[in-house]
């Protein structure tokens, strides 16, 4: 009886514990109100001088979805940015023609970053628009096809014009081009708001009524998200600081081969005639510009990948640079069971495994659920009605 009694308190002591509205303190509102006001402007892109440009963004969004960029008539970006997959293809590494070692990460937010790939590789949203149309495993095409696709189409003919003025001089400024407005109509595709922007923005204003509205679990798992340290790199209001980390997920896709990460992407970037200090670029002697020439690979960008985005995260399954954990939960598994071991010899010092409880892995993916929007818009660009 007495055993009994004792047991039906612990467990109404436990339910009480459970239910308690979670409190954060100051330190706490203060990390989380750094994840927001959302949505952010999209930084200016200086090295592309069509990026704002109404004809521009729908002349990208019509080469975004044109196959006809590619080898064979097979696959336009979108095969891989898939809009019904939140801009991924679902699987857990790239697969066109041959298959690459890589997850494709979603082209959402994409506009915030300052570098890009796994490996920021490209320096411009353009620049990584032309690596896979050129790219004999992804769509296999080049600069020649693209120019008499343009060339080809009355309608986009006209867009470009419109965006561009007189015709391309040669293949490659035509390639160019199209590059430039893929990336002016990717950059408009900023994801929308989330429980979790309500629930930030609530806590802004002290607004107790607006912040009991978001579940008790993502208040749990928020706290946790900013007691663990994880917005030490998944930083501010797109959750990335933009920068590139190892946290221990294995480099070598297949036996006796190694992804180098950012070391690697580094010297794709030195190398690369498209970078922004290349001739192509509108601003190769701007401040943006600058940094590209400033960066340099060390040895510890060794197996170091870009921290992602966790905006829409619930939406772009599977995750990693190679696509290796199915679900959200396996994701935050790897931060409770860190291997030490694998983080390379110069990793990372803020990494500790968390050894977290069933319930609070439960809370923390239900945090990162909360990053993601009831539903996600078509991003169909208002209709440039000038052209057919
Ligand atoms: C074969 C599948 C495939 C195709 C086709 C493809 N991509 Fe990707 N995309 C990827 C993969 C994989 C990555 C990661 C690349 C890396 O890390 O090296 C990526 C990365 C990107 C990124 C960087 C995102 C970030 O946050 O760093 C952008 C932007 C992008 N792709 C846009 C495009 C555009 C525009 C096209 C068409 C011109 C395109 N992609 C075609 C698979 C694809
Ligand atoms: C030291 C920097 C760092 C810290 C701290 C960190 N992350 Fe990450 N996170 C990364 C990097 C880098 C990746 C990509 C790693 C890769 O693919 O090799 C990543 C990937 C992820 C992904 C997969 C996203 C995707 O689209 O593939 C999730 C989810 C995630 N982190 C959640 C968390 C959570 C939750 C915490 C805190 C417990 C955390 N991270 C702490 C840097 C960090």
């Amino acid at each position: 009886m007495r055993a009994a009694l004792a047991g039906l308190i612990a467990a109404l002591l436990a339910a009480a514990a459970v239910a308690a509205p979670v409190r954060f303190d100051e330190a706490e509102t203060r990390r989380i109100l750094r994840h927001g006001p959302w949505p952010p402007a999209v930084p200016a892109d200086p090295s592309n001088r069509v990026a704002e440009n109404p004809a521009a963004i729908e002349l990208g969004r019509r080469l975004f979805f044109d196959k006809r960029l590619s080898a064979d008539g097979t696959v336009a970006c979108a095969t891989c940015h898939a809009p019904a997959l939140a801009w991924t293809d679902g699987k857990p590494r790239a697969a066109t023609y041959q298959p690459l070692h890589r997850n494709t990460p979603t082209v959402l937010n994409a506009g915030l970053g300052r570098w890009f790939g796994w490996d920021g590789g490209a320096d411009s949203l353009w620049a990584q628009s032309i690596r896979p149309i050129l790219s004999p495993q992804e769509m296999g095409g080049s600069a020649a096809q693209t120019a008499r696709r343009v060339a080809g189409d009355p309608a986009l003919t006209c867009l470009a014009r419109a965006s561009f003025g007189a015709p391309a001089e040669s293949d490659e400024a035509a390639l160019v081009r199209a590059a430039k407005a893929i990336a002016a109509f990717v950059a408009t595709m900023v994801s929308p708001r989330t429980p979790f922007d309500a629930f930030r923005d609530a806590l802004a204003e002290g607004d107790a009524k607006a912040m009991a509205r978001y579940p008790q679990a993502a208040q749990r798992g928020l706290k946790l998200f900013v007691g663990k340290g994880c917005p030490d790199c998944h930083f501010g209001p797109a959750f990335t600081n933009g920068e590139f980390h190892d946290v221990g997920v294995p480099h070598m896709p297949a036996p006796g081969m190694v992804d180098f990460g950012r070391h690697g992407g580094l010297k794709i970037l030195a190398a690369d005639r498209f970078n922004r200090l290349g001739p192509w670029s509108d601003d190769a002697e701007g401040e943006a510009a600058a940094l590209t020439r400033r960066v340099r690979a060390t040895h510890t960008d060794f197996g170091r990948f870009k921290v992602p985005s966790l905006r829409e995260a619930a939406r772009t399954a599977p995750y990693m640079h190679d696509g290796r954990y199915a679900s959200l939960r396996d994701a935050v598994r790897h931060y409770s069971e860190l291997d030490m071991n694998r983080l390379h010899v110069h990793g990372e010092q803020l990494l500790r495994p968390l050894r977290l409880k069933g319930s609070e892995i439960d809370d923390l993916v239900a945090f990162l659920e909360s990053l993601s929007a009831p539903k996600l818009p078509e991003f169909a660009p208002a209709r440039y009605s000038a052209c057919p």
